[in-house]
């Protein structure tokens, strides 16, 4: 028993979440989660108002490897070893108390790992359950798994209470998203289940943002592998423009969008792996808005090589062909999203501030002397210093550090025409020599500057500028 503490990779988020599995297949509808300091003494209780066990149920199921891992499933079991509730609960303490009632009938059962008697599990009787039980566990049918002596969790009696609650925010943040579709009451053949930690209800939390706006799920595509189908559903986010500073902050994560994008696996709508890519394509800028929901039936467990923790997953050799051509096809759908708000500066028919040059894979941007504003400072009586300025500024531009930024911080960087005095200021200079340079033929003016830079991208804030004027 002591040797299942270091089986899997738990945080205390992860063996949480397996023990919520164990109550999700119990037909619990409601869980209780209870995560107390106690004064580096940390106490957890995890309950719920699911089927219950029988005594001798819940006698075996505190066996070690209560279940043979190759036997067939149920279609909606989220166990697959009979290690969980033992692992999970051993990954963060000594003391493991389960206590169930079904029908009524209530029952309780102990693993210390301090035990002095040795080899021996501990039971209690119904009154004594009563006596101990956590004040949510059902009087009818329900379970209540409660850990104490917690030196993995409270590091030995030494964690600070800063880092604890750090713990329990960090549970907080992940456990919508690993159960949101049973929170959210879409999970197959269930009905919403309702989750409560430290008397807070948790709402879920859709990787996908399915529910905004300018979410884009793209086509859903079912393959079979060994006979059982995978389903792959893409998405594009919305890009960062389109959220609220909040919105873009929890999609993005404690990581940010970087590190969340890649394939998100769900196993019976259970979320077991998120933001990686199998080594299928780099985490790259342009392809940050890109999650791809991957859902496979429990069946596929041997294929997929789940762990005990249910927190890892190997993609199956025969999906990978297929699935690299998805990503590839997908990555030129995000990056266009991701760059749309500012537009491509080398669109044909307009007439760009910045010129972007290729040339044997080389990539320049230089300052487009034919911009109006840029041509008539070069052909004033400041034109040859003007030309060394301009020359000085492109050939200086800090490519660096704004390659660092578009990769680590693009929501950051702000490059438009922000307020509409600055739009007026810039007309106000532009007009006149773009008049005379159109022979003061009002309407030609008025095309050349839709095909201008800034002007084009800002249309609505130019067009009131014009019709202020009288000028159609
Ligand atoms: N909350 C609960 N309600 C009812 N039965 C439970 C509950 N928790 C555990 N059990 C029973 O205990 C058994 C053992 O659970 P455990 O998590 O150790 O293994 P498992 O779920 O079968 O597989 P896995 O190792 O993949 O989690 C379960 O199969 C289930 O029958
Ligand atoms: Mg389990």
């Amino acid at each position: 028993m002591t040797s299942a503490r270091s089986f899997g990779n738990y945080d205390l988020a992860a063996a949480i979440a397996d023990l919520i599995d164990n109550s999700i297949k119990a037909n619990a509808t409601r869980i209780w989660i209870t995560i107390r300091f106690n004064a580096a003494d940390p106490l957890v209780t995890i309950v719920d108002d699911g089927d219950g066990m029988s005594e001798a149920e819940l006698h075996a199921a505190m066996r070690p490897a209560s279940t043979n891992p190759t036997e067939e499933r149920s279609p909606d079991d989220l166990g697959r070893f009979g290690w969980g509730m033992k692992s999970a609960s051993f990954s963060q303490c000594r003391k493991l108390t389960v206590l169930s009632r079904q029908y009524g009938a209530a029952s309780g059962a102990v693993w210390d790992l301090d035990d002095i008697n040795g080899w021996s599990m501990g039971v209690l009787s119904s009154d004594e359950v009563a006596q101990v039980q956590d004040e949510h566990l059902p009087t009818d049918h329900g379970t209540e798994v409660r850990w104490s002596n917690c030196d993995r969790l409270s590091e030995g009696g030494r964690i600070s209470s800063d880092a604890f609650n750090e713990l329990v925010a960090h549970a907080r943040r992940t456990l919508p998203l690993v159960f949101h579709r049973f929170l959210e009451g879409k999970a197959a053949d269930r009905p919403k289940l309702s989750i409560n930690l430290n008397g807070q209800a948790l709402e879920p939390f859709d990787p996908f943002y399915m529910s905004h706006n300018a979410a884009v799920p793209l086509e859903e595509e079912t393959l079979l592998v060994s006979g059982a189908p995978v389903r792959i559903r893409p998405h594009i986010l919305p890009h960062y423009s389109k959220l609220s500073d909040t919105e873009h902050e929890k999609l993005g994560g404690n990581e940010g969008f970087l590190r969340n994008q890649g394939f998100y696996v769900f196993r019976n709508d259970r979320l077991i792996v998120h933001g990686t890519w199998f080594r299928l394509a780099k985490y790259g800028e342009m392809s940050q808005l890109i999650r791809i929901g991957v859902d496979i039936p429990n069946s596929m467990d041997e294929i997929w090589k789940i762990t005990v923790d249910k927190s890892d997953a190997q993609l199956p050799t025969p999906l990978r062909n297929r699935l690299r051509q998805i990503v590839d096809g997908l990555k030129g759908r995000s990056s266009r999203v991701y760059r749309s708000k500012g537009g491509r500066i080398d669109r044909p028919g307009k007439v760009p501030v910045w010129s972007r040059y290729t040339r044997n894979n080389e990539v320049t941007y230089r300052i487009n002397s034919e911009h109006p504003i840029i041509s008539s400072l070069l052909s004033s009586g400041e034109g040859p210093l003007a030309a060394t300025v301009i020359n000085l500024i492109q050939s200086n531009f800090p490519v660096s550090a704004f390659v660092d930024d578009a990769n680590l911080r693009p929501e950051n960087i702000s490059q438009t025409v922000a307020s509409r005095t600055e739009m007026k200021a810039l007309l106000d200079v532009t007009i006149p020599s773009m008049l005379i340079a159109n022979d003061n033929d009002l309407s030609a003016m008025i095309d050349e500057l839709r095909r201008t830079e800034p002007f084009s991208a800002n249309w609505p804030m130019v067009k009131e500028y014009l019709d202020a004027k009288g000028w159609k």
